[in-house]
């Protein structure tokens, strides 16, 4: 059997400015999703869901990746099971950990041998087919690790303060909600287009705020941002609460990461503050993960 993993993904800037080509600072964080694969003589997929073959409804990416080796090797039959620490649909990039997870796992498999570039490519091919649309964010900074600008590519400095996600555990749709921003931006473009500008810029300062690890400054721009993510309507009052909540307690800054209206928010905060802001956001009713910011991608686990 051969295991691989991959791991979640938070924004410090840029989600959805990044669809209109800003840029973007992704952190990949320390809490993975693991892909088990071995022969066998049919295609099986398990994972918390169900077992099932080949099944776009129950499990679309596993599916679309298996299909994609099918395409390009003589694959018959494999043995997937999937196991997360990536709550779903939360915007922690849990569906680019399984592709890119699933992609290594079947590569090192058939000894095909895929460089990770490649991988993230791959990744991001079959997040479009599944999703309609989606930014080379999550694939490329769940395949590389570490903190990644966005779409330069760029690897900045790891992050080495504390990370805590509040998860609101309200299902959001990336999908509508990069289409309410595209709907509000052709009603209002001399409004929101500098709205999304500015996001855009807030990533460009920040890229010199990581790499000179001033995490009071990187935290107030993500608090700015976060005020921009409201103003083009992907905030919820959960959110909301869950980000004062952290500021009031301590932390560096607090925003929503990913597509927002619902999933989750992300606060970066001192090693020494971070059990009083985790106890804050879940007082508030948010359902929380401490972790850090990890520079490793995705990778085998065991052969
Ligand atoms: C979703 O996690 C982030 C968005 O910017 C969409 C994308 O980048 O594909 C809203």
């Amino acid at each position: 059997m051969i295991t691989c993993s991959a791991p979640g993904k938070v924004y410090l800037f840029g989600e959805h400015a990044v669809v209109y080509g800003e840029p973007a600072i992704c952190c990949a964080v320390d809490i993975r999703t693991r892909i088990n694969v071995a022969p066998a003589d049919s295609i099986i997929i398990s994972s918390s869901l169900g077992t099932t073959g080949i099944d776009f409804e129950v499990h679309p990416y596993v599916s679309a990746v298996v299909e994609r080796f099918q395409n390009m090797s003589s694959l018959e039959g494999v043995s997937i099971s999937i196991e997360s620490e990536i709550p779903v649909g939360s915007g922690l990039g849990s569906s680019a950990a399984v592709t890119i997870a699933t992609i290594k796992a079947l590569d090192s498999l058939l000894g095909i041998g895929l460089e990770l570039d490649d991988i993230a490519r791959m990744g991001h091919e079959i997040e479009q087919r599944i999703q309609g649309a989606a930014s080379q964010t999550d694939t490329y900074v769940c395949t590389m690790g570490g903190v990644v600008m966005i779409p330069q590519r760029k690897v900045l400095d790891l992050i080495d303060c504390s990370i805590v996600v509040g998860n609101t555990n309200i299902f959001s749709s990336t999908k509508e909600l990069v289409a309410n921003v595209a709907e509000l931006n052709e009603k209002f473009p001399d409004v929101v287009g500098p709205v999304l500008s500015s996001i855009g810029k807030m990533s460009v300062t920040g890229e010199e705020l990581v790499n000179a690890k001033d995490y009071v400054s990187i935290g107030k721009l993500m608090n700015i941002n976060q005020g921009l993510l409201d103003a083009i309507g992907v905030g919820c009052s959960e959110l909301s609460s869950f980000t004062y909540a952290a500021r009031d307690s301590g932390a560096y800054g607090a925003k929503i990461t990913g597509a927002g209206g619902g999933g989750c928010m992300v606060a970066i905060a001192p090693h020494e503050l971070v059990g009083g802001v985790a106890a804050a956001i879940a007082s508030a009713g948010g359902e929380v993960v401490v972790t850090k910011a990890t520079d490793i991608g995705v990778r085998v686990e065991s052969l």
